[in-house]
């Protein structure tokens, strides 16, 4: 058995802001009601209609390979977690690799809404720790903005598009996937869907009309859930691993809003310097939180930092992860 550690890792973002002065003009709502209740000040989306979420995904997975400097078909293993497949079938893993050429790698999506990222992280952990893959690439990528109604002022403030990505590879050194513990409760669906575009409702002129293919969310019930599952689930790892706030070098939360994080990180006992954060420059971008965060602190970090990777989203989905970081600051 070997440990999986993450060896790079990579995002993109789309040009476009969309900020909350954009939202005033666009429904009824004010930057300071955003921003008190969310903690987001603009988010990013992607304006080209002829680019899907692999385009996305595929910018965040070429730069990975550069910086790591290897050659995509030397990827062995690509899952993306995503809610916005650029098809229902095949996989959007499928056509990312194919489109950046990773021609002997497998791959699959996973669908687990803002716990998609750490679900697969964990996955593709095990594929690497029993040796059988030996680069295993992870991505994290939603283009929220497609399946957003910009009428609807519950939904429209929170989320943006981002891709993320993270390289996992095999190591005997003490680093990497140290632990994690995963929920899910399907009793949660109703909260938090899209309604139309399935098999219980498949898509039809009605549904459409009814603008049934959208995000769905009853906000408090969802807030009210994310709190208490975030903060819990990650007292758990620490208490499970013995690990004090002290040694902790970073909280990587979930980006859904700056309350929920709050809540986690008072839970856990650290103060705000250890906490990731870019909600307010990229809203929720999903599955893209996560590797957009690491991404973004990547230069700060040391190896053997412990990192609290945490989590919670639709289905409902939650968890918290314990790793090693792999390497000292930018590669
Ligand atoms: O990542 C996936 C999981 N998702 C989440 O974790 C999201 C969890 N939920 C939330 O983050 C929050 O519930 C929201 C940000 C969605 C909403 O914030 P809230 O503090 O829970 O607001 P609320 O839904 O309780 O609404 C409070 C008031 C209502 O008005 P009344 O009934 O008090 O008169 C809403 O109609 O705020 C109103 N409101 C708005 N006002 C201005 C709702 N949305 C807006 C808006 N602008 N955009």
């Amino acid at each position: 058995m070997y440990n999986a550690v993450i060896s790079a890792v990579a995002g993109y973002v789309p040009e476009t802001k969309l900020t909350n002065f954009d939202l005033e003009k666009m429904v009824e709502t004010t930057n300071e009601w955003i921003l008190t209740r969310t903690g987001i000040q603009e988010r990013r989306i992607e304006t080209d209609p002829n680019k899907a979420n692999s385009d996305m995904a595929v910018e965040a997975v070429k730069l990975l390979c550069e910086k790591r400097g290897i050659n995509p078909s030397e990827i062995d293993m690509l899952i993306c977690a995503t809610v916005t497949p650029d098809h229902v079938f095949p996989a959007t893993a499928n056509i990312i690799a194919a489109k950046i050429g990773a021609k002997n790698a497998w791959g699959y999506d996973i669908e687990a809404a803002c716990s998609g990222f750490l679900f697969a992280l964990g996955t593709a952990a095990q594929f690497v720790q029993t040796g059988r893959y030996k680069k295993a690439v992870v991505v994290g990528s939603d283009m929220m903005s497609r399946i957003i109604d910009y009428t609807d002022r519950t939904t429209c403030i929170i989320f943006g598009d981002g891709a993320g990505a993270v390289l996992v590879e095999p190591t005997t050194e003490d680093i990497g996937v140290k632990d994690f513990i995963f929920y899910s409760d399907g009793n949660g669906c109703k909260h938090l869907h899209m309604k139309a575009g399935g098999s219980a409702l498949p898509t039809s002129v009605d549904t459409v009309q009814q603008r049934l293919h959208y995000v769905y969310q009853e906000g408090q019930p969802v807030f009210k859930q994310a709190v208490y599952g975030m903060a819990e689930v990650s007292a758990q790892i620490m208490e499970r691993n013995q690990l004090k706030s002290e040694d902790i070098a970073w909280l990587v939360p979930h980006q859904a809003n700056k309350r929920i994080i709050d809540a986690t990180a008072q839970r856990m006992g650290l103060p705000p310097e250890k906490i990731m954060m870019n909600i307010e420059r990229y809203g929720n971008t999903t599955a893209g939180t996560l590797p957009l965060l690491l991404w973004e602190y990547e230069h700060r970090l040391k190896k053997g930092d412990n990192l609290v990777l945490s989590t919670f989203g639709g289905g409902f989905t939650w968890g918290a992860m314990w790793l090693k970081w792999g390497y000292d600051g930018d590669k």
